[in-house]
């Protein structure tokens, strides 16, 4: 597994890979790897030539910049663990590398972005569009992987793909979870060991709701989903919605036709924790 800093360098190998007739599987990330970004790895590798694996904390999508520095970063773990898996390639650079410029560049997503993560981190999309269409420009993946944990990321880069016309398949790859139910993300090793005793609060609720269905209407729902995860002293909801997983806006009726996800963010501590849920309507 080679890693590389500079696009030139990316460039090459990608050529001769592309040469010898491989595809090439595309995994990017922000670094502070865990399980979670390791089974896109995996999957990329059973379904591409040649993987790649991109590590770059961007500026541009973080809205709260004591967030940006307080974002764990550890190149050298995080090359370690994708050592023995089916990365082939580190594509590790500096931000100047990806920015020359300053990107002056204004996506616009419409409803998808004005709800949830859109509505709570304004800027946020506009900066991971900028910086995944640029990556998609450099490394020119056949296939890239997102994890559903970020439910409206993978909407806004499917809307964006479609709407650029870029030439990639987007995998979309289940959330992994740690044995207790807490989904896998780079921010939980930020958490204390209170705090993290707490986060798992956030998935026992939303499993617990999913079962409600029958019971409660949408918005009942919503707000028992709300006071119960509050109820925990290291937790604060910022949000909990039922939404339509293609066009992200609320559920208000059980009977609405579609697939229904509730996607929550809780902060915990000074930490913020997204989850989502695919929520099924069994006829009584
Ligand atoms: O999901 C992430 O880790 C980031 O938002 C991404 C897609 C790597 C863009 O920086």
């Amino acid at each position: 597994m080679q890693v590389v800093k500079h696009i030139n360098e990316l460039q090459l190998i990608l050529n001769k890979m592309r040469m010898q007739g491989l595809t090439i599987g595309f995994v990017p990330t922000m670094g502070a790897l865990h399980i979670g970004h390791l089974s896109l790895v995996e999957k990329a590798g059973q379904e591409t030539g040649f993987v790649v694996v991109s590590i770059f904390v961007n500026p541009t999508q973080f809205n709260d910049q004591s967030d940006l520095s307080r974002y764990p970063r550890n190149l050298q773990k995080d090359v370690e663990l994708l050592a023995p898996g089916h990365c082939q390639l580190v594509f590790a650079p500096e931000p100047e590398e990806i920015y020359p410029e300053p990107d002056t560049r204004q996506f616009n997503f419409g409803s998808l972005e004005q709800v949830m993560e859109g509505k709570f981190r304004p800027g946020h999309f506009n900066g991971v569009a900028q910086v995944v269409s640029r990556l998609f420009d450099i490394v020119q993946p056949d296939k890239a992987y997102f994890g559903m944990k970020d439910f409206q990321q993978l909407a806004i880069i499917n809307e964006m793909v479609r709407r650029l016309e870029i030439p990639v398949e987007i995998v979309s790859c289940p959330i992994i979870r740690e044995s207790d139910g807490l989904a896998m993300s780079s921010r939980n090793m930020l958490l204390n060991p209170d705090q993290r005793k707490a986060a798992v609060h956030i998935s026992t609720t939303l499993f617990e709701a999913a079962n409600k269905t029958n019971g409660l209407n949408v918005e009942d729902l919503c707000q028992w989903v709300v006071k119960r995860i509050n109820e925990n002293e290291f937790l604060n909801t910022e949000y909990f919605e039922i939404v339509n997983s293609e066009t992200l806006l609320p559920v208000k009726n059980w009977n609405e036709s579609g697939e229904k996800v509730g996607c929550v963010a809780v902060h915990c501590g000074k930490i913020r924790l997204i989850d989502n849920m695919k929520f099924e309507v069994r006829s009584a």
